[in-house]
Parts: C-alpha cells; sequence; structure tokens
C-alpha cells in the first residue's frame, strides 16, 4: 500500500499528498469549511467525514454508469487513494434552477427551474475569486482544449442526469453543482475532486429547506446535522 511522503497541495478543505509511487496521491478530507472565496472561515465538525463518505458513495455508482473517476480505493474514513491527474483548471457548473451567482449576476429570483440544464465554465483560480468564462475565452487563451470542454461538458451533463434522479428519489432537489475534470497519464479523461454538499445545492423538495453549504454560508443553523443528514441518505440509497 502506498504510504504519503509530502503534502502536494493543501486547499481549503482538502490536504494532497504525494505518495512513495509517483501515480497515486491521497487526498485527506478536512473539516474546514470557507466560503466567498475564503473571506468567510469555520469548521463544520466531521464534516471531512461525512464528504469523504458521500463523494466515494456518489462516485462509485456514477462510474456504475460510465463516468469514470480518480479513486482508486478508500483508506479510511477521511482518506481516499487517488489516480494522479493533470487537473483541467476549469471548473464545470451544471444548474437546473436558479440560484447562487446565477440569480445574482443576472436579478433573477431564487428558485425557478430552468428550461434545460445549464453548463457553465468558471476559471479554477482562488486568487481571481473562480470568475465566470465562457467557451471562447478559455479556447483563446490555451486555458483548456476544445476536447475537454466537451468531453468534460457531456460528462457533466451525463451526471446531472443521473445525479437529479437519484436525489429525485430522496426527496431532493438538485439545484447546481460543481465538477472538476483531469487527464490520467494515459490520457483519459476522468472525474476528479469530489461530490459534496460544499459543491452542490441541495433543497429539500417539499419544504425548500436548504441541505448544503448555504447553511454555513448564510448561516441558518444545523450544519452539522445537515451534513450527516445528507450523509445517512446517500449512504443508506447506495449501501455505503
Ligand atoms: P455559484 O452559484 O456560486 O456560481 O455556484 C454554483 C454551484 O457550484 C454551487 O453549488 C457551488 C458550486 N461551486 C463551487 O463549489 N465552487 C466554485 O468555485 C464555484 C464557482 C461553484
Ligand atoms: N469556491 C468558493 C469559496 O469557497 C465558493 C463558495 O463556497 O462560496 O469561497
Amino acid at each position: 500500500m502506498p504510504t504519503k511522503t509530502n503534502i502536494l497541495n493543501e486547499g481549503k478543505s482538502k490536504i494532497v499528498y504525494e505518495t512513495d509511487d509517483p501515480d497515486l496521491l491521497i487526498i485527506h478530507y478536512k473539516d474546514d469549511a470557507t466560503a466567498f472565496n475564503g473571506e468567510k472561515k469555520g469548521t463544520i465538525v466531521d464534516k471531512g467525514v461525512f464528504n469523504c463518505r458521500i463523494s466515494s458513495a456518489l462516485f462509485d455508482m456514477l462510474k456504475k454508469a460510465g463516468v469514470p473517476n480518480h479513486v482508486v480505493q478508500n483508506l479510511n474514513e477521511r482518506e481516499q487513494l487517488v489516480r494522479r491527474l493533470q487537473i483541467v483548471p476549469i471548473e464545470y457548473v451544471v444548474r437546473n434552477r436558479i440560484a447562487g451567482s446565477l440569480a445574482r449576476r443576472y436579478g433573477l429570483e431564487d428558485g425557478p427551474d430552468l428550461a434545460r440544464p445549464m453548463l457553465e465554465f468558471f476559471v479554477k483560480d482562488d486568487d481571481l475569486g473562480d470568475p465566470l468564462i465562457g467557451r471562447e475565452a478559455i479556447l483563446i487563451l490555451g486555458m483548456a482544449t476544445a476536447e475537454a470542454l466537451d468531453e468534460g461538458g457531456a460528462y457533466s451533463l451525463k451526471v446531472n442526469d443521473l445525479l437529479k434522479s437519484f436525489f429525485a428519489e430522496l426527496g431532493i432537489s438538485l439545484v447546481d453543482f460543481k465538477l472538476e475534470f483531469g487527464y490520467t497519464a494515459d490520457g483519459d479523461l476522468v472525474l476528479a475532486d469530489e461530490i459534496t454538499p460544499d459543491g452542490c445545492r441541495l433543497w429539500d423538495a417539499k419544504t425548500g429547506e436548504k441541505m448544503d453549504k448555504d447553511r454555513f454560508r448564510k448561516d441558518l443553523g444545523k450544519v452539522e446535522e445537515t451534513y450527516a443528514r445528507v450523509a445517512d441518505m446517500v449512504g443508506s440509497a447506495l449501501g455505503a
């Protein structure tokens, strides 16, 4: 089993370690929570454990449905062994309903369904505050290839179809979410990072209650309880 050598990168919610195998990394999920591009900081007790469980279960389900990802195996309740990827420095956001920066940008009310899923690209750069970017700008500035945008975009919409029906069965409306992709040493594009309530908007389908990081962003209370509940619901549904 590969062992950790040094920290490759410490982000806002995870630490990435190199291992004695150059192709393998270890991801450690922290309890730290940030919002508004790091301006708001806090801790959500055991978030790392809940997110590791949620992401592992969802990635596994998506893999069985034909969406490959970087996870090799889970090591413990907070850590995954993953393949080293060359990360595409673009965040792929899919939206089903109006919320968040889409509502703010165009002065819209939160909530209405979109006519069809909307794919948006953001630059993966905390110093810049992850700005929205168009396909043309990405290509002209050489930030990613057309193939990465097209293949990643198609995977993103497929993930949306699968997750939307999965969460609907649990009585949860999948409002929007963010994905990241990267290339393996063999040149295959695979899903990277995580799918957790940190990077998704999940609303109770009946009451509209928020079941995601907006509880932390907006000080809505019951933050830990909500992450625990989502982890339980996802875990029981997927036998994870
Ligand atoms: P937004 O409404 O702030 O643009 O975010 C849309 C969704 O994508 C929301 O569920 C949060 C997620 N997201 C991140 O997790 N990190 C990011 O950097 C961005 C831009 C979005
Ligand atoms: N990536 C942003 C941040 O962490 C989005 C957010 O969670 O508010 O600051």
